[in-house]
């Protein structure tokens, strides 16, 4: 299925914590945003780094984390299970039965690709109407006034790192859509020992062009409220019902 990380779910971990990215610092952000306490649902929390961090700040919150690739949910549960609930689903069509105070995503479902102004809304989502209906399946998941953060994603870049054990990690990144709405970028994962190939996984980001950024968050009832302090994410708010009728 599109979008999912099964084939490289074993070598995630290795990877994100090799300086891709700083969960403490994300997870002092965050906590720094939304303070203690909060019920918070983290978009496509793949294998629970980021919850985890968030818990050793705030072991008063009540974490959910959601995902559709049960491999990566699978090293969530080792990691974080007991603390956390993990749910496999489609965070376009999820039903959690629940409202939070906060939704979260660091490189999960949604993101903000932060390429100067204006921001550009995106991510694991394809197509409009897909974004259309999961940002307000969101939203009704999300109580007034609540908080989403998308983490801020600089341009995705072609490189090589060298990780752990001689694992080399690779990422291409190619441009294989435009349309008037949004441009597709197919990012291609590899992890390599010995020049082989041992893992590789390929997946397409949308990156909506600003206006249709907007309008997709409005229409859902979400508010740019500005970066966070470190630039680590962009903060929108659900609109009260109040407000948005006028
Ligand atoms: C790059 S990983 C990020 C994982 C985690 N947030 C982190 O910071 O390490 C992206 C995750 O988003 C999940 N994902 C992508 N699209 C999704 C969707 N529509 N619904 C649920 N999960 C999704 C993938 O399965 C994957 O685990």
């Amino acid at each position: 299925m599109l979008n999912q990380y099964t084939a490289i779910t074993q070598y995630y971990d290795r990877w994100v914590t090799s300086g891709y990215y700083d969960y403490e610092r994300m997870a002092e952000e965050t906590y720094s945003i939304v303070g203690s306490g909060c019920c918070i649902l983290e978009l496509g929390v793949g294998t629970g780094l980021l919850a985890q961090q968030y818990l050793q700040i705030d072991p008063t919150c009540e974490f959910t984390g959601i995902d559709f690739t049960p491999s990566m949910l699978e090293i969530a549960k080792d990691r974080v299970g007991d603390r956390v609930k993990l749910l496999e689903a489609d965070a376009v069509t999820m039903d959690l039965q629940a409202t939070f105070d906060v939704a979260l995503s660091n490189g999960g479902v949604w993101g903000i690709l932060d390429s100067g102004d204006p921001w550009q809304f995106g991510g694991h989502v394809p197509g409009v109407e897909a974004n259309r209906q999961g940002l307000q399946n969101l939203a009704r998941h999300l109580r007034e006034g609540g908080l989403l953060l998308l983490h801020l994603q600089k341009p995705h870049q072609d490189f090589d790192k060298v990780l752990s054990d001689g694992i080399v990690y690779s990422q291409a990144i190619q441009e294989i859509e435009e349309t008037e709405d949004y441009r597709v970028l197919e990012k291609r994962y590899f992890f390599k020992k010995d020049e082989e190939v041992v893992a590789r996984e390929r997946i397409e980001i949308t990156c909506f062009k600003p206006e249709i950024s907007q309008t997709l968050l409005s229409e859902a009832g979400f508010e740019w409220q500005g970066k966070s302090p470190g630039d680590r994410f962009a903060i929108f708010k659900k609109r009260s019902s109040l407000a948005k009728g006028g």
